[in-house]
Protein backbone atom coordinates (compact mmCIF):
# COMPACT_ATOMS: atom_id res chain seq x y z
CA UNK A 1 0.00 0.00 0.00
CA UNK A 2 1.38 3.57 -1.14
CA UNK A 3 1.60 6.77 0.86
CA UNK A 4 -0.80 9.21 -0.31
CA UNK A 5 1.66 11.76 -1.61
CA UNK A 6 3.31 8.73 -3.60
CA UNK A 7 -0.05 7.36 -4.60
CA UNK A 8 -1.09 10.25 -6.87
CA UNK A 9 2.39 10.51 -8.21
CA UNK A 10 2.33 7.10 -9.21
CA UNK A 11 -1.36 7.24 -11.07
CA UNK A 12 -0.78 7.89 -15.05
CA UNK A 13 -2.73 7.86 -17.71
CA UNK A 14 -1.52 4.28 -19.19
CA UNK A 15 -2.02 3.85 -22.66
CA UNK A 16 -0.72 0.27 -23.23
CA UNK A 17 -1.54 -2.67 -20.96
CA UNK A 18 -0.66 -6.57 -21.16
CA UNK A 19 -3.01 -8.93 -22.32
CA UNK A 20 -3.09 -10.03 -18.59
CA UNK A 21 -6.78 -10.71 -17.33
CA UNK A 22 -7.95 -9.28 -14.66
CA UNK A 23 -9.62 -11.36 -12.00
CA UNK A 24 -13.10 -10.60 -11.22
CA UNK A 25 -12.39 -10.11 -7.59
CA UNK A 26 -9.51 -7.44 -7.87
CA UNK A 27 -11.70 -5.82 -10.08
CA UNK A 28 -14.19 -5.70 -6.77
CA UNK A 29 -12.15 -4.74 -4.64
CA UNK A 30 -11.23 -1.94 -6.86
CA UNK A 31 -14.80 -0.63 -6.62
CA UNK A 32 -15.48 -2.08 -2.91
CA UNK A 33 -12.25 0.95 -2.36
CA UNK A 34 -13.51 3.84 -4.19
CA UNK A 35 -17.43 3.44 -3.52
CA UNK A 36 -16.64 5.43 -0.71
CA UNK A 37 -16.45 8.16 -2.47
CA UNK A 38 -18.38 11.43 -1.81
CA UNK A 39 -21.15 12.62 -3.44
CA UNK A 40 -23.60 16.12 -3.35
CA UNK A 41 -26.21 15.09 -0.43
CA UNK A 42 -24.92 11.40 -0.56
CA UNK A 43 -27.08 10.78 -4.08
CA UNK A 44 -24.33 8.24 -5.14
CA UNK A 45 -26.03 8.67 -8.81
CA UNK A 46 -23.60 6.25 -10.62
CA UNK A 47 -23.92 2.95 -12.28
CA UNK A 48 -20.89 1.11 -13.07
CA UNK A 49 -21.08 -1.73 -15.92
CA UNK A 50 -18.04 -3.86 -15.51
CA UNK A 51 -16.67 -4.72 -19.57
CA UNK A 52 -14.50 -7.91 -19.44
CA UNK A 53 -15.62 -10.23 -21.87
CA UNK A 54 -14.90 -10.43 -25.83
CA UNK A 55 -18.59 -9.05 -26.83
CA UNK A 56 -18.94 -5.78 -24.84
CA UNK A 57 -15.51 -5.19 -25.00
CA UNK A 58 -15.66 -5.27 -29.01
CA UNK A 59 -18.83 -2.60 -28.22
CA UNK A 60 -16.90 -0.56 -26.55
CA UNK A 61 -13.47 -0.87 -28.85
CA UNK A 62 -16.14 0.35 -31.42
CA UNK A 63 -16.92 3.60 -29.84
CA UNK A 64 -13.64 4.35 -29.13
CA UNK A 65 -11.47 3.05 -31.51
CA UNK A 66 -7.41 3.50 -30.65
CA UNK A 67 -4.81 0.64 -30.95
CA UNK A 68 -3.96 1.47 -27.42
CA UNK A 69 -7.36 1.19 -25.86
CA UNK A 70 -7.81 -2.48 -26.89
CA UNK A 71 -4.69 -3.78 -25.31
CA UNK A 72 -7.12 -3.27 -22.32
CA UNK A 73 -8.51 -6.61 -20.69
CA UNK A 74 -11.37 -4.94 -19.13
CA UNK A 75 -12.92 -1.48 -19.31
CA UNK A 76 -15.60 0.61 -16.36
CA UNK A 77 -18.31 1.85 -18.20
CA UNK A 78 -18.72 4.43 -15.55
CA UNK A 79 -22.38 6.19 -16.07
CA UNK A 80 -24.37 9.07 -14.04
CA UNK A 81 -28.35 8.82 -13.48
CA UNK A 82 -29.13 12.46 -13.71
CA UNK A 83 -32.09 12.14 -12.13
CA UNK A 84 -30.85 10.56 -8.78
CA UNK A 85 -27.76 13.41 -8.57
CA UNK A 86 -28.74 16.43 -6.72
CA UNK A 87 -29.74 19.43 -8.45
CA UNK A 88 -29.05 23.08 -7.30
CA UNK A 89 -31.67 25.91 -6.34
CA UNK A 90 -30.25 27.74 -9.99
CA UNK A 91 -30.98 24.45 -11.96
CA UNK A 92 -27.01 23.00 -11.67
CA UNK A 93 -27.17 18.88 -11.66
CA UNK A 94 -24.33 17.81 -9.91
CA UNK A 95 -24.24 14.08 -11.49
CA UNK A 96 -21.08 14.85 -13.40
CA UNK A 97 -19.00 15.97 -10.66
CA UNK A 98 -20.03 12.91 -8.68
CA UNK A 99 -19.28 10.94 -11.09
CA UNK A 100 -15.91 12.05 -12.00
CA UNK A 101 -15.06 11.73 -8.06
CA UNK A 102 -16.22 7.92 -8.51
CA UNK A 103 -14.24 7.83 -11.60
CA UNK A 104 -10.91 9.00 -9.94
CA UNK A 105 -11.51 7.09 -6.40
CA UNK A 106 -11.37 4.26 -9.20
CA UNK A 107 -8.07 5.15 -10.60
CA UNK A 108 -6.55 5.77 -7.22
CA UNK A 109 -7.88 2.18 -5.53
CA UNK A 110 -6.80 0.60 -8.54
CA UNK A 111 -3.38 2.41 -8.64
CA UNK A 112 -2.68 1.13 -4.90
CA UNK A 113 -3.16 -2.51 -6.00
CA UNK A 114 -0.74 -2.09 -8.70
CA UNK A 115 -3.26 -1.81 -11.97
CA UNK A 116 -3.02 1.12 -14.64
CA UNK A 117 -6.23 3.15 -15.99
CA UNK A 118 -6.88 5.81 -17.94
CA UNK A 119 -9.25 8.71 -18.00
CA UNK A 120 -11.47 8.51 -21.41
CA UNK A 121 -14.48 10.50 -22.44
CA UNK A 122 -13.55 11.31 -25.81
CA UNK A 123 -15.59 8.02 -26.80
CA UNK A 124 -19.26 8.28 -28.97
CA UNK A 125 -21.44 8.55 -26.51
CA UNK A 126 -24.78 7.64 -28.50
CA UNK A 127 -23.20 4.49 -29.82
CA UNK A 128 -22.26 3.07 -26.28
CA UNK A 129 -26.08 4.28 -24.99
CA UNK A 130 -27.25 2.24 -28.54
CA UNK A 131 -25.32 -0.39 -27.83
CA UNK A 132 -25.57 -0.99 -24.16
CA UNK A 133 -29.12 -0.38 -24.02
CA UNK A 134 -28.86 2.56 -21.62
CA UNK A 135 -31.82 4.85 -21.43
CA UNK A 136 -31.87 8.64 -21.03
CA UNK A 137 -30.91 8.56 -17.06
CA UNK A 138 -28.14 6.82 -17.63
CA UNK A 139 -25.44 8.57 -19.36
CA UNK A 140 -21.84 7.12 -20.73
CA UNK A 141 -19.47 9.59 -18.68
CA UNK A 142 -16.02 7.65 -18.50
CA UNK A 143 -14.70 4.86 -20.52
CA UNK A 144 -12.10 3.46 -17.64
CA UNK A 145 -9.84 0.91 -19.49
CA UNK A 146 -8.09 -0.80 -16.26
CA UNK A 147 -5.48 -3.48 -16.66
CA UNK A 148 -1.69 -4.44 -15.71
CA UNK A 149 0.60 -1.69 -17.18
CA UNK A 150 2.68 -2.89 -19.99
CA UNK A 151 5.69 -0.71 -19.30
CA UNK A 152 7.53 -0.07 -15.77
CA UNK A 153 8.39 3.69 -16.54
CA UNK A 154 5.97 5.92 -14.64
CA UNK A 155 5.99 9.32 -16.76
CA UNK A 156 6.88 12.50 -15.51
CA UNK A 157 4.44 14.60 -14.68
CA UNK A 158 3.36 18.08 -16.53
CA UNK A 159 1.65 20.05 -14.14
CA UNK A 160 1.08 24.09 -13.90
CA UNK A 161 2.62 25.95 -10.95
CA UNK A 162 0.51 26.60 -7.99
CA UNK A 163 1.80 29.70 -8.85
CA UNK A 164 -0.57 29.86 -11.69
CA UNK A 165 -3.94 28.78 -10.36
CA UNK A 166 -3.67 29.31 -6.19
CA UNK A 167 -4.46 33.13 -4.97
CA UNK A 168 -4.50 33.61 -1.38
CA UNK A 169 -7.40 36.35 -0.15
C1 LIG B 1 -12.11 14.17 -17.86
C2 LIG B 1 -10.95 13.54 -18.56
C3 LIG B 1 -11.09 13.07 -19.85
C4 LIG B 1 -10.04 12.41 -20.50
N1 LIG B 1 -10.24 11.85 -21.73
C5 LIG B 1 -9.22 11.20 -22.34
C6 LIG B 1 -9.44 10.55 -23.59
O1 LIG B 1 -10.53 10.54 -24.15
N2 LIG B 1 -8.38 9.90 -24.17
C7 LIG B 1 -7.14 9.85 -23.56
O2 LIG B 1 -6.22 9.23 -24.12
N3 LIG B 1 -6.92 10.44 -22.36
C8 LIG B 1 -7.93 11.11 -21.74
N4 LIG B 1 -7.72 11.70 -20.50
C9 LIG B 1 -6.41 11.58 -19.85
C10 LIG B 1 -5.64 12.93 -19.82
O3 LIG B 1 -5.10 13.18 -21.08
C11 LIG B 1 -4.56 12.84 -18.72
O4 LIG B 1 -5.17 12.66 -17.47
C12 LIG B 1 -3.69 14.10 -18.66
O5 LIG B 1 -2.97 14.26 -19.85
C13 LIG B 1 -2.70 14.05 -17.48
O6 LIG B 1 -1.88 12.91 -17.58
P1 LIG B 1 -1.80 11.82 -16.41
O7 LIG B 1 -3.21 11.29 -16.19
O8 LIG B 1 -0.89 10.75 -16.93
O9 LIG B 1 -1.30 12.46 -15.16
C14 LIG B 1 -8.78 12.31 -19.85
C15 LIG B 1 -8.64 12.80 -18.54
C16 LIG B 1 -9.70 13.37 -17.90
C17 LIG B 1 -9.53 13.82 -16.46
Amino acid sequence: MADFNDLVQMRYSCRNYLPTKIDNSLIEQVLETAHFAPSATNAQPWRVFVLNTPESLAKARQAYNREWFATAPAVLLICAQTDKAWTRADGKNHADIDIAILADYITLAAADMGLATCWVCNFDAKLISEQFGLDNNCKPLVLLPIGVPAIDDIPAKKRKYLSEFVEWM
